[in-house]
C-alpha cells in the first residue's frame, strides 16, 4: 500500500491536510524520535503514532485514516528500508497484522529471552512443592543458590567446586557469587555415605563437568533407594562461565538411556520447547554481537531485538520442534533395588 495514495483519499475527500504534508510530518515525527530515542517498538501501533504526532506538537485533529497511513509509513521507514518496492508489498501486511497482536500479548522480551530460566524456575518450583518436608535434600552444583529458598521446608545443604570468578565477556558479563556452601568438592566426589539423600537436584552443571558421566554416577550413589533426582541440562547452548565448560547435547535419549543404567525410573522428561524459542533467544544475541561491533542501523535493530524475536516465539507452541530445544528438565526416581547396570 502507498501511503501517498493511503492518506489521499481520505485527505482528498474531507480535506484535512495533503498528502504532501502528511510525508512533512512523517519526516518531522521521524527526527523527533530520533532525538527523544522513542523506542521503535512503539511505533507501530496506531496509537503510538497519534501520540507521537501531539507531543511532537502538532496539534491538528487527525483522522484515523491518516494516523493509521502515518504508522504504515512510520514502520515501513524504519523496518523495510531496505527492502525492494515488491518486498515490502509481500511483507508489510503481515508485519501489520503481526505487529498488532504480539506487542500486546508478549509486551516483557525478558520473557522471550529468558524463556529457559523463567521455565526452569516454574518448574523448579513445583518440584521443591512436591519433596515432603523434613527430607534430606542436596543441590549439587548449586553456585549461587538460587533455588535454596525453595526449599526451605526441607533439609537442604548445598555442594559445588566453587572455582568459577565471573565472566567480562562484553555482550554477556557475569559475576558469580557462591552462596554458603555445605560441600566445597568436586560434583564427582561428595564426601557423604551413600543412600544420603531423598532428593538430589542438579539444574545447569553437567556441561561444565569434564567427566559427566561420573558426575551422574556419585548423584545416583548419594540419592537414597525411592529419593528423587531432579536434573537439567542444556541440548543447545554457547560456551559460558569458561573455561568450564565441556559439553552439551544432553538429548532426550543420552536421558533414557542412562539413567535407567543408574539405577532411576524416568518420572517426567520435559523439553525447554523448540527451534523458533531457540532462534528467537539466539537472534537477538546475534544483535547484540552486531551492535558491539557498530553494525547495528536501528531499522534492523528493530527487527533483530524487537519483531523478530517475539513473532518466533509466540510461534514456538504451533511449531514444535523439539530436536532444536535448548534442553531438557528431567525428574526420576531411583529404583529401590537399584543396581548400576553399567553407564559408561
Ligand atoms: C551454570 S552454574 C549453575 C548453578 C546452579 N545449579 C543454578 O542452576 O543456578 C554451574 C555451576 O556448576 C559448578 N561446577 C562446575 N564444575 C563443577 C565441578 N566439577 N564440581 C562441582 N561443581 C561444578 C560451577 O561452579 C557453577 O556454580
Amino acid at each position: 500500500m502507498d501511503l501517498i495514495r493511503a492518506a489521499s483519499a481520505p485527505v482528498a475527500t474531507a480535506g484535512w491536510f495533503a498528502a504532501a504534508s502528511l510525508l512533512r510530518a512523517v519526516r518531522q515525527v521521524n527526527t523527533w524520535t530520533r532525538s527523544q530515542s522513542v523506542p521503535m517498538a512503539a511505533l507501530p501501533q496506531r496509537w503510538a503514532a497519534a501520540e507521537v504526532l501531539r507531543s511532537a506538537g502538532w496539534s491538528t485533529q487527525l483522522p484515523d485514516e491518516a494516523v493509521a497511513a502515518l504508522a504504515a509509513e512510520l514502520q515501513r521507514g524504519n523496518v523495510l528500508a531496505r527492502c525492494t518496492p515488491a518486498q515490502r508489498a509481500a511483507i508489510l501486511p503481515g508485519l501489520l497484522a503481526a505487529d498488532a497482536g504480539l506487542f500486546h500479548r508478549l509486551p516483557d522480551m525478558d520473557q522471550v529471552l529468558n524463556f529457559s530460566s523463567h521455565m526452569r524456575g516454574s518448574w523448579m518450583r513445583e518440584q521443591a512443592a512436591a519433596v515432603p518436608a523434613g527430607a534430606r535434600v542436596l543441590d549439587a552444583g548449586a553456585g549461587e543458590g538460587q533455588y535454596r529458598p525453595l526449599f526451605a521446608h526441607t533439609r537442604y545443604a548445598s555442594q559445588d567446586f566453587a572455582q568459577y570468578t565471573g565472566s567480562s565477556d562484553a555482550a554477556a558479563p557475569e559475576t558469580w557469587t557462591y552462596n554458603k556452601l555445605d560441600y566445597v568438592c568436586d560434583i564427582t566426589a561428595i564426601p557423604v555415605p551413600d543412600g544420603s539423600f531423598d532428593a538430589v537436584i542438579c539444574t545447569e552443571v553437567l556441561e561444565h563437568v569434564p567427566e559427566p558421566l561420573a558426575a551422574l554416577r556419585e548423584l545416583a550413589r548419594v540419592t537414597a533407594p525411592g529419593g528423587r533426582l531432579i536434573v537439567t541440562a542444556p541440548l543447545g547452548s554457547g560456551m559460558h562461565q569458561e573455561p568450564y565448560h565441556f559439553y552439551g547435547g544432553y538429548s532426550r535419549h543420552f536421558w533414557e538411556r542412562v539413567l535407567p543404567q543408574l539405577g532411576f525410573e524416568i518420572d517426567e522428561l520435559v523439553p525447554l520447547r523448540g527451534l523458533l524459542s531457540h532462534a528467537a533467544q539466539e537472534v537477538h544475541r546475534a544483535s547484540r554481537y552486531m551492535a558491539l561491533q557498530g553494525d547495528l542501523p536501528q531499522d534492523q535493530a528493530w527487527v533483530m531485538q524487537e519483531w523478530l524475536p517475539r513473532l518466533l516465539h509466540d510461534k514456538d507452541p504451533a511449531v514444535p520442534v523439539e530436536q532444536f530445544t535448548v534442553g531438557y528438565m528431567v525428574r526420576a526416581t531411583k529404583r529401590a533395588s537399584a543396581r548400576e547396570e553399567g553407564a559408561t
